[in-house]
C-alpha cells in the first residue's frame, strides 16, 4: 500500500497566517501539521508516499524532505491546472499510484490513535473501498454518508438536508479501481471533481464499500479554533515531564505534562501548567503558560499569562497586563505592553486580514 497525502490549497481562512506559510506546514505541538500525518502513515508500515502540492510550491517540499527522517520514501506531485478537487488529484498521481494499493490522506486532518484498525477492517472484510466516518454536530460542511441498514447506499457532499450525522474524514483506503472512479465523474456545482462523487460511483458499480466510525478525535483543521482544538488534541497525549535542566526552583510551579526544549530558560516566578510544549531556547520569565498551550524555538514570554494558544518561532511577548488565550500568533512577531513605550494606547501593526480583540 503507498499513501497519498493532500498539501495543496491556500488556506484563506487562516489568513493572515496563510499569506506567509502554508497551512500544511503550521506548527500543531512544534511539529509541522504534516508532519502527525507522516508519522501515522509511517506506523503502519506504507514506505511509499507522494504528497499533492500546488503548482510551483517549492516551500513545502524543502520543509518535509525526502522522508528519510520517517522512514519513507516521498514523491512531491503538482497539481496542474489549479485546485480542481480531491478526486481530481488522484487522478493526476495515476501513473504514480500503478497497481497498488492507496491510503489517501488529506494533510489537514488532525486524528488521535492509528490508522491500522482502519486498514485491518478493508483488507479483513476484502473491501473496495474504506471510508473513515466520525459523527460530527454540523454534518452539511462535510461529505455525508446516506447509510441504510449497516450499508453506504451513497455519499452526499455538503448536503443541505445532511440523512445522517457522519461526515466522511479525510481518511480513505482504497484498491487501485479509484483511479478509474475518478476519472468518470463531472465536476460538481462548485467546479470541483467531487471525491465522494468517485465514492458514488464505485457503489453503483457495484464495488465493495465499507466504513469505519473514527471514535477518537478528529478534526479537519480549516479554521484558526480547530488549529487551537488540534495542537489542544495532540497536546493531550503528552505525558510526564521533559525537562533541560534537572534542579527545579521553588518560586518555579511546574504541573501536568510538560516538555520544554535544550537551552530554554525560566526565570523569576514562573507557572507552567501541562499539556505544554515549550521549544527551545526560549525565555519565560514572571510568566504563566496555562494548559493546551505550545511555544516555538526562540520564544521570549515575559510578565504575561498565556493559556490555550499557539506562538509561534522567534516570537515575543513582553509585560502584557492582560491574559492572552485562545491565540494563534505567527513567527517573529512581537506584542507587549501599552506603555512599554510612550505614548501609552494601544499600537497596532497589522497585515490585512488580521484578526484583534482588544
Ligand atoms: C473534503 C471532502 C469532504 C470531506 C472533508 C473532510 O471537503 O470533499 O467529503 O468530508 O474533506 O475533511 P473540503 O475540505 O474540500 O471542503
Amino acid at each position: 500500500m503507498k499513501a497519498l497525502i493532500t498539501a495543496g490549497g491556500q488556506g484563506t481562512r487562516l489568513r493572515p497566517i496563510t499569506y506567509t506559510i502554508n497551512k500544511h506546514l503550521f506548527p500543531i505541538a512544534n511539529k509541522p501539521m504534516i508532519f502527525h500525518a507522516l508519522e501515522k502513515i509511517a506506523k503502519v508500515g506504507i514506505k511509499e508516499v507522494a504528497i499533492n502540492i500546488n503548482e510551483g510550491d517549492k516551500e513545502l517540499p524543502v520543509a518535509v524532505g525526502q522522508g528519510k527522517k520517517f522512514g519513507l520514501k516521498i514523491t512531491y506531485l503538482e497539481q496542474k491546472g489549479g485546485p480542481l478537487g480531491l478526486a481530481h488529484i488522484i487522478a493526476n498521481a495515476k501513473s504514480w499510484i500503478g497497481q497498488d494499493d492507496l491510503l489517501f490522506y488529506l494533510g489537514d486532518n488532525i486524528v488521535a490513535g492509528d490508522l491500522k484498525p482502519l486498514i485491518d477492517k478493508f483488507y479483513q472484510e476484502k473491501l473496495d473501498c474504506l471510508l473513515a466516518l466520525s459523527h460530527v454536530r454540523d454534518p452539511k460542511r462535510f461529505g455525508v454518508p446516506v447509510i441504510q441498514k449497516g450499508k453506504i447506499l451513497k455519499v452526499e457532499e455538503k448536503p443541505a438536508k445532511p440523512k445522517s450525522n457522519f461526515a466522511v474524514t479525510g481518511i480513505y483506503v482504497y484498491k487501485p479501481i479509484i483511479v478509474e472512479a475518478t476519472s468518470r465523474i463531472k465536476p460538481s456545482a462548485r467546479g470541483e471533481y467531487e471525491i465522494s462523487d468517485a465514492h458514488t460511483y464505485l457503489i453503483k458499480k457495484n464495488y465493495r464499500i465499507g466504513y469505519q466510525e473514527i471514535t477518537g478525535w478528529w478534526k479537519d483543521t480549516g479554521k484558526p479554533e480547530d488549529l487551537l482544538e488540534g495542537n489542544s488534541l495532540i497536546l493531550s497525549s503528552l505525558q510526564g515531564l521533559d525537562l533541560p535542566f534537572t534542579q527545579l526552583k521553588k518560586e518555579w510551579q511546574i504541573e501536568g505534562a510538560v516538555k520544554i526544549g535544550k537551552g530554554t530558560k525560566l526565570r523569576g516566578r514562573v507557572v507552567i501548567r501541562g499539556p505544554v510544549i515549550i521549544g527551545e531556547n526560549c525565555l519565560i520569565e514572571n510568566a504563566c503558560i496555562d494548559p493546551y498551550t505550545s511555544v516555538g524555538d526562540n520564544v521570549i514570554i515575559q510578565g504575561t499569562e498565556v493559556s490555550h494558544s499557539i506562538i509561534c518561532s522567534g516570537t515575543q511577548i513582553l509585560q502584557c497586563g492582560v491574559r492572552i488565550v485562545d491565540s494563534l500568533i505567527g513567527r517573529n512577531s512581537i506584542v507587549k505592553a501599552e506603555d512599554f513605550t510612550l505614548p501609552s494606547g494601544h499600537k497596532l501593526i497589522i497585515g490585512d486580514n488580521a484578526q484583534v480583540e482588544l
